[in-house]
């Protein structure tokens, strides 16, 4: 199935899911990474990918949030996409992009969702004091980090933490969480088994 995948930023995530797309019973490929940041780190690991990679700035758009999402819209058709990664996309999404890919764009998110929607997860998680944190993959819908859950995995919240130590251990965790979802999604096997939930507690 031909993928595309959205991104801002470093794309380690995107990397995953790159590496996870070599493995040939993986029924993922990825047609296009596409970035609203023309100097993404992410887009020049694509590139070095051997991937088709292109960059549509969203500045230039000014405040017309849907009019850059025509042009996104129209560069995942063209590159045949059926389905949609977000992965660490830091753009908020219009209706217009929701309703194109209703139940086809995946987003991962650093926190157990419902909790912790938004920004700087981890900070939030070291202030409210849980024990247990994590990550999600879960559909796009038009709430912000709010449509259904695919798959979370967990991780400890240890004594000492910082901010840098626990979103490094929940970044290892969305590398190998965001891979089996879109397999899983794609496969469109059975419901998520109790074992699909990592849950890594000290
Ligand atoms: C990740 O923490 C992801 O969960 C969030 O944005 C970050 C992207 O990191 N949505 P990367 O660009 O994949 O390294």
């Amino acid at each position: 199935t031909p993928v595309a995948i959205l991104l801002s930023g470093r794309g380690s995530n995107a990397t995953a899911l790159i590496e996870a797309c070599k493995q040939p019973d993986f029924p993922a490929r990825i047609c296009l990474v596409l970035s609203n940041k023309p100097d993404a780190p992410g887009l020049d690991m694509a590139r070095a990918a051997g991937l088709r990679t292109q960059a549509i700035d969203h500045r230039p758009f000014k405040k017309d949030r849907e009019a850059h999402e025509r042009a996104v819209h129209a560069a995942l058709q063209d590159a045949g996409a059926q389905a949609v990664c977000l992965a660490g996309y830091m753009r908020l999404l219009t209706p217009f992009l929701t309703t194109q890919w209703a139940g086809k764009m995946l987003n991962i998110h650093p926190s157990l969702l419902p909790l912790f929607p938004g920004l700087h997860t981890h900070e939030r998680a070291l202030e409210a004091g849980v024990r247990i944190h994590g990550c999600t993959v879960h559909l796009v819908t038009e709430g912000m980090d709010e449509g259904p859950i695919l798959g979370q995995a967990a991780v400890p919240v240890l004594p000492g933490d910082t901010t840098e130590a626990l979103g490094a251990r929940v970044l290892r965790q969305e590398h190998r969480l965001y891979p089996d979802v879109l397999r899983r999604y794609l496969d469109k096997s059975a419901a998520p088994t109790p074992a699909d939930a990592a849950l890594l507690v000290a």
